[in-house]
C-alpha cells in the first residue's frame, strides 16, 4: 500500500447482504469502491454484535482493493493477530477501547499492518497527540459508533485540528457515520481523505442490480469534487 491522499470511498459492509457478502464486495469493487470497511462489534463496548475475524478471513478472498477493519471492541489486544491471520490490510483501535492505545498501535504494526486508532464524537482530538508517529490512519467517528444509518454529527472542527496536527506525516484521516453527498463535502474541505459510507452507498442496488452502487459512489464524488 503506497500512501497518497486523494479521496477514497470506503463502502462498509455493514449495509451489505449479510448472507452474500463475497458477490456484495465483488459488486461494490467493480462499481468503483476505493477500499472496503469491515466493522468488527462485539456487544460490549458497542451495544450490537456484528461478526469477528472468522468472518473477515472469508471475506477476504473478494477482495482485490484494501481490508479496512474497524474495531469496535475491547479488548482489542488478544485479537489482533486473529485479524493480522484473517488478512486485514489496516486495523483501527478505539482510543476509547483501553488503557493502553499505544501498545494496541504498536502490536498491530508489529503484526504486520497499518494500524488506525479511531475517535468517539466525544473524545476530543489531543488523545492522539502522541500516537502520531504510530498512527497509519485517524478514524473520526460522525456518529456513536454500534450502527449504520445513523444522523451524521458534525466534527469538521475536529477533522481540521487533526489535519493541523498531522501536517506532512504520512497518515490518512477517516469519516465514519453519515457520510453521504450532503455531508461529505464538509469533512473533506476539512482535510478528509477517506470516507466510509454504508447505507448512501448500499441503498436502492443489490448484487443483481449493482449499478445503484456506482451511481451513489459516484454522487459522493461529484459532491466532493
Ligand atoms: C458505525 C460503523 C460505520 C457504519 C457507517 O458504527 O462504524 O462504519 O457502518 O454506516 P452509515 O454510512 O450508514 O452511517
Ligand atoms: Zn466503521
Amino acid at each position: 500500500m503506497t500512501f497518497d491522499r486523494s479521496l477514497k470511498i470506503a463502502p462498509s459492509i455493514l449495509a451489505a447482504d449479510f448472507a452474500n457478502f463475497g458477490a456484495e464486495i465483488e459488486a461494490v469493487e467493480a462499481q468503483g469502491a476505493d477500499w472496503i470497511h469491515v466493522d468488527v462489534m462485539d456487544g460490549h463496548f458497542v451495544p450490537n454484535i456484528s461478526f469477528g475475524a472468522t468472518t473477515c478471513a472469508a471475506i477476504r478472498p473478494h477482495i482485490k482493493t484494501v481490508m479496512d477493519v474497524h474495531l469496535m471492541i475491547a479488548p482489542v489486544d488478544p485479537y489482533i493477530d486473529a485479524f493480522a491471520d484473517a488478512g486485514a490490510d489496516i486495523l483501527t483501535a478505539h482510543v476509547e477501547a483501553g488503557p493502553h492505545i499505544h501498545r494496541t498501535l504498536q502490536a498491530i504494526r508489529g503484526a504486520g499492518m497499518k494500524a488506525g486508532v479511531a475517535l468517539n464524537p466525544g473524545t476530543p482530538a489531543q488523545m492522539i497527540e502522541h500516537l502520531l508517529d504510530l498512527t497509519d490512519l485517524v478514524c473520526v467517528m460522525t456518529v456513536n459508533p454500534g450502527f449504520g444509518g445513523q444522523k451524521f454529527i458534525d466534527m469538521t472542527a475536529k477533522v481540521r485540528e487533526l489535519r493541523k496536527m498531522i501536517g506532512d506525516r504520512p497518515i490518512h484521516i477517516e469519516i465514519d457515520g453519515g457520510v453521504d453527498p450532503t455531508t461529505a463535502p464538509l469533512v473533506v474541505e476539512a482535510g478528509a481523505d477517506i470516507l466510509v459510507a454504508g447505507s448512501a452507498v448500499f441503498k436502492g442496488g443489490s448484487v443483481t442490480n449493482p449499478a445503484p452502487y456506482g451511481a451513489n459512489i459516484r454522487a459522493i464524488r461529484t459532491a466532493c469534487a
